[in-house]
C-alpha cells in the first residue's frame, strides 16, 4: 500500500465529472487500498478518486460506530428522504474549511464493489451525509458551493472543547 497525494482545491480534476469504472482489476483494488490508507492517515471518513487525481467513479467511506469500510464504485443514489438536516462537514481537499451543509437524512444507493458485484445500501444521518458528500465529488460538485455557514478550524476546535467540558 502507499499513501497518495491529496489534490487540494482549486483543481480542475475536483470539478470534473468522473468517468465510469468498467475494468475491475488488480489496479483498481490497489487504488482502493491506497485511497483507504490515505483517508485514514489524514483522519478522513471518506475519500473520492478525484481527490487523488484519478477521475473515475470510485469512493471509499467509513460508516457507523464500527467504522465499517465501504467501497462505492459507480454509485447512484436511487432514493432520498425529503427530510434534510444541517451539520458541519469538512473535506480533505479543503484543509482549513468547515461548514454547515444541508443533506438528506436518508439515502438508498446502488453501487458496485471492487469485483464489480452490484449491491444496494441504505444509510441514515451522518452515514448518509458522508455518502452524499463523496458521490458529489464523483460529479465534480464540491461542498463549499453548498455551504450555508462556514467555520474556521479555530471555531471548530472551540466548539469541540465546549462539548468536552459539558460532558
Ligand atoms: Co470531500
Amino acid at each position: 500500500m502507499a499513501l497518495l497525494e491529496i489534490v487540494k482545491n482549486p483543481a480542475k480534476v475536483l470539478e470534473t465529472k468522473a468517468t465510469e469504472v468498467t475494468t475491475f482489476d488488480a489496479k483498481l483494488a490497489q487504488l482502493l487500498d491506497d485511497m483507504y490508507e490515505t483517508m485514514v492517515e489524514n483522519d478522513g471518513v471518506g475519500i473520492a478518486a478525484p481527490q487523488v487525481n484519478k477521475s473515475i467513479q470510485a469512493a471509499v467511506v467509513e460508516l457507523g460506530e464500527e467504522r465499517d469500510v465501504l467501497e462505492l464504485i459507480n454509485p447512484v443514489i436511487v432514493e432520498v428522504s425529503p427530510e434534510t438536516g444541517v451539520d458541519i462537514e469538512g473535506c480533505l481537499s479543503f484543509p482549513d474549511l468547515y461548514g454547515d451543509v444541508e443533506r438528506s437524512l436518508y439515502v438508498k444507493v446502488q453501487a458496485q464493489d471492487r469485483d464489480g458485484e452490484l449491491y444496494e445500501l441504505e444509510a441514515y444521518d451522518y452515514d448518509a451525509r458522508v455518502i452524499q458528500h463523496e458521490i458529489d465529488h464523483l460529479h465534480g460538485i464540491l461542498f463549499d458551493k453548498k455551504m450555508k455557514k462556514t467555520y474556521t478550524l479555530e471555531e471548530i476546535e472551540a466548539m469541540y472543547a465546549e462539548e468536552d467540558e459539558e460532558q
